[in-house]
């Protein structure tokens, strides 16, 4: 199974690896959602079935509910816990100062509450998705469908005047009907290209009525932990400034590439 996995999975792959390292016994965690954190999904319950490790979770979307209850992690509403030691989670774009574009899959909301709600927030991703500006990834916004017309005439007047390279918004389709988030909320997709300012855009976007949330994360994320095709594994650490280099064995993960056959 291993030797099928395209470099860009074995770099997300490594890079869920090890951000499982952080993970500590009797811990409340956060867990993300997309590709990434579904692999970090699987190190986690291979971690506590072979050690025996005691974490609870709160999961940032049904996927992950639905993928983490499967592999036996025990998974309770976020308002069982209401704050959490770490969350692991994914991301579309990150920048030099961690701050994230997230959403691609649908579930910034939860996954904003529950990383807010994180005394470390923990980003696992290959390396193609730093980048030295936000924004070529669409931006996704979080609207309610009442009126989301009326919100996406005001997010484009909005963005006429602020600092970014492109001005389309578009409703995220899944099939022939709008995507529906697990609150039921609709996204907008703002293809920018390139956000200046990503802390203004965030609080202007915000104040729009029947905006919920965007997907841009600022000052949340303290942890970066990117992987590369060929097992290599940087972790960067935005508050003490270190930056480590190893490496992930991935002939020693057979168990859970077992479990995919
Ligand atoms: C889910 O809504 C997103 O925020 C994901 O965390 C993000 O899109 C990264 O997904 P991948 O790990 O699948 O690239």
């Amino acid at each position: 199974m291993t030797a099928e996995l395209s470099p860009i999975d074995q770099a997300k792959f490594v890079a869920a690896r090890r951000s499982v390292d952080f993970v500590e016994n009797g811990m409340k965690l956060g867990l993300g959602t997309g590709s990434t954190a579904a692999w970090m999904v699987r190190c986690l319950a291979e971690r506590v079935r072979a050690e025996g490790l005691q974490v609870t979770c709160v999961a940032t979307s049904s996927r992950t509910i639905e993928l983490g209850t499967s592999l036996g992690l025990e998974i309770v509403p976020m308002d069982e816990v209401k704050w959490l030691d770490l969350t692991i989670d994914g991301a579309d774009e990150f920048d030099a100062n961690l701050n994230l574009i997230k959403g691609g899959g649908a579930a910034l909301l939860q996954e904003k509450i529950v990383a807010t709600a994180s005394d470390r927030m923990i980003v696992i991703a290959d390396a193609a998705k730093e980048v030295a500006q936000l924004g070529a990834f669409p931006l996704p916004v979080e609207v309610v469908p009442f009126g989301w017309r009326t919100t996406k005439a005001l997010i484009e007047e909005t963005l006429y005047s602020l600092d970014v390279m492109n001005r389309e918004v578009s409703l995220r389709m899944g099939g022939t009907e709008p995507l529906k988030t697990d609150e039921g909320h609709y996204i907008l997709d703002l293809n920018l290209k390139h956000i200046g300012n990503p802390r203004q855009l965030a609080l202007v976007l915000n104040q729009i009525p029947g905006v919920v949330e965007n997907g841009l994360f600022i000052d949340i994320c303290d942890v970066v932990v990117i992987g590369h095709g060929d097992g290599r594994v940087t972790v960067r650490d935005i508050n003490s400034g270190r930056v480590e280099n190893g490496s992930v064995d991935i002939t020693e993960s057979r168990n859970i590439f077992a479990d995919l056959d």
